[in-house]
């Protein structure tokens, strides 16, 4: 039987994404990009019985009222996973109240190494998005341990770091969200590295709208409110999930939107050997290019130390 599967997996013309972890995040991104029609089928995956089948059931019973016929199942076996063309890994612990991302290093690599080896054995032509936290060292555990060509693993960390600065940026110059355009690279951590000089509104740069302290301020807020959200609320749930169906849209659209994600680098930026933050084109065919900014000597002190703190934490993890 599970021959014929494999079989049908290959032969498949149902374009399939699979999120590996129902709980919050990964019910979002489900929901999103069904709302967004981004796909036939979409495929929730958790080792907890139950959750993935009942979270799928809500979600199409929305779908149903809303009259998009996207497929949402749940299964907790990884035979499923088969024919899957991306698969997106939230798997894991998140951080809680006064812990940082970094603080889930060690729980959270071991359950991304299995999750990985299960993709290479289930879905071994897929494209991964890893999404669990740290984000920086568990894209780089994907890609370690799945060997795929580094533009098939992409991890979703700036992305959403950006929809925060933008939305710091709309409150501090009151301009609509949509004319609002930015960048965050680096690492997805204490020391990522939101660009207003990068950013602007209507093309038009930031630097014409606030005074320097005020985008020094935007830059830390960025920083720190995530952990104010899950101090608030106990987690953050709808902006890690909709950055993933953004990410999954210029995908399976083949947008070639630039956006930054974090992927492994060959020495760009003058580095190699590390996955973190970077703005890439991003498409159908995953990472199609990376793309090198001429950061300033501040702005590149800021890079490395995220690029410091990943290779850090990538060197105590047994891959
Ligand atoms: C956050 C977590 C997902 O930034 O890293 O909300």
């Amino acid at each position: 039987i599970n021959f014929i599967r494999f079989i049908i997996s290959k032969l498949s013309v149902i374009f399939m994404i699979t999120i590996i972890g129902s709980g919050k995040v990964g019910g979002d991104a489900a929901l999103f990009s069904a709302l967004k029609k981004l796909d036939d089928q979409i495929l929730l995956l958790d080792v907890a019985k139950g959750l993935p089948q009942g979270e799928a059931m809500d979600i199409n019973h929305m779908l149903s009222e809303q009259g998009i016929d996207v497929e949402v199942k749940g299964s907790n076996d990884y035979e499923d996973i088969r024919g899957s063309n991306i698969v997106v890994v939230v798997a894991g612990s998140a951080r809680k109240p006064g812990m940082t991302r970094m603080d889930l290093l060690k729980i959270n690599a071991s359950i991304v190494k299995s999750v990985t080896e299960n993709i290479k054995k289930y879905a071994d032509d897929s494209m991964i998005i890893p999404v669990s936290n740290p984000l920086d060292p568990m894209a780089y555990i994907t890609q370690k341990v799945s060997g795929f060509d580094r533009s098939r693993v992409f991890g979703m960390g700036g992305m959403l770091d950006l929809s925060r600065f933008r939305q710091f940026i709309h409150e501090s110059t009151g301009h609509s969200r949509d004319s609002i355009r930015g960048l965050v690279i680096g690492e997805h951590g204490e020391n990522m590295l939101p660009l207003p000089r990068f950013s602007s509104v209507s093309g038009i740069p930031l630097s014409s709208f606030l005074p320097k302290e005020k985008l020094d301020e935007i830059v830390q807020n960025t920083k720190q409110v995530a952990a104010k959200v899950i101090e608030l609320k106990g987690a953050t749930v709808h902006a890690p999930g909709n950055a993933i169906s953004a990410i999954l849209e210029t995908v399976v659209r083949d947008r070639k939107q630039v956006i930054p994600v974090a992927t492994y680098l060959d020495g760009e930026y003058g580095h190699s050997d590390v996955t973190i933050g970077v703005p890439a084109v991003i498409g159908k065919n995953g990472v199609e290019k990376i793309i090198e900014l001429d950061l300033n000597d501040e702005e590149r002190q800021m890079f490395d130390k995220g690029v410091a703190n990943v290779k850090d934490a990538i060197s105590g993890i047994e891959i």
